[in-house]
């Protein structure tokens, strides 16, 4: 990032427009490119100046980043945070700079909320009791329910949650049992990599797959037409976002269920963006609504998806 001097020391503003620097994951997922898709659009759309840096999943790089959109004063600064903790520090560089911090997509934790704006994003764990609550009814009557669990990014929002809403339903499943759980930090090669240790473990036993993302979803499938059994049909395969990519492997009788969670956040932030700089007060918390996809939908929604 360049450091760029304009009127009272401020980043250079063409036309008075609203400068707002965004820290962004990285680009682990259909879901994080669709999402920064939907960022810089509606940027664009709205007339703001955009500063868009992605993470390569690092924390210590969000910080910097952030770091140095407080030193270029950009009017708003907007994250979605790698992982829950750790942000105290840095939200309080930017409230001592006067810059409000919208908190986009992740959640953190430990942190007064008097520190950011607002909140937005979908329900992390009602995603997990949605894919739960799926599950029970598409196995009722089965004795045993043995399943993978492939978690997210430890120490992510998404991962902790939806962690945390498939359990609390589970609790009330007794045929429910968790054989395998390990992470695939949201990417198709490593999704693929724990389920091809967990099928070296367990093989045929293994019934269900509980992805906390397509992406490790798709990986897990290939891992299991690897194996010589059949995705969708030998093992079920739930998973968390809703990606195209998944609605495709829904139609191929690959996947078994896509519980939504919409990367489409672009509008809404700058929306809250302009309304703060308006002098508006914000809700702390922005809930997107969401929907569940079971694979008898694909075929009718397929074509409708915009992400
Ligand atoms: O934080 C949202 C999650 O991050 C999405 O479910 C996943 O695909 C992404 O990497």
């Amino acid at each position: 990032l360049q450091a760029r001097e304009g009127r009272q020391g401020n980043v250079s503003r063409t036309g008075g427009r609203i400068v707002v620097g965004f820290s962004q994951v990285g680009a682990e997922s259909g879901w994080r490119i669709a999402n920064s898709e939907s960022i810089k659009q509606a940027a664009k759309d709205e007339g703001i100046e955009l500063l868009f840096v992605e993470a390569d999943q690092r924390q210590e790089k969000q910080i910097e980043t952030i770091r140095s959109f407080i030193e270029q004063k950009v009017d708003v600064i907007a994250f979605a945070p790698v992982v829950a903790t750790g942000w105290e520090g840095i939200l309080k560089e930017a409230k001592a700079a006067g810059i409000p911090v919208i908190l986009s997509d992740r959640a953190v934790e430990g942190v007064d909320p008097s520190l950011y704006t607002t909140f937005i994003g979908g329900d992390f764990v009602e995603e997990g009791r949605r894919a739960a609550r799926w599950l029970a009814a598409k196995t009722k009557g089965w004795p045993t329910v043995n399943i993978v669990e492939l978690e997210g990014t430890i120490g992510s929002a998404p991962a902790i949650d939806r962690k945390k809403g498939f359990d609390e339903i589970s609790k009330d499943h007794p045929a429910f049992k968790v054989l395998y759980s390990a992470s695939g930090d949201f990417t198709e090669v490593q999704g693929k990599e724990a389920m091809q240790a967990a099928l070296a473990i367990y093989g045929g036993d293994i019934q269900v797959v509980y992805a906390h993302n397509d992406d490790m979803a798709l990986g897990a499938i290939q891992a299991i037409e690897e194996f010589g059994l059949k995705p969708g049909r030998d093992i079920l395969v739930v998973s968390i976002d809703a990606t195209r990519a998944a609605f495709k492997a829904m139609l191929e009788g690959k996947l078994n269920c896509a519980v939504e969670c919409t990367p489409l956040l672009g509008p809404q932030l700058m929306q809250a963006v302009k309304w703060h700089m308006a002098g508006r007060q914000l809700p702390i918390r922005i809930i997107t609504s969401e929907e569940v996809f079971p694979s008898e939908l694909a075929a009718q929604e397929y074509s409708s998806r915009r992400y």
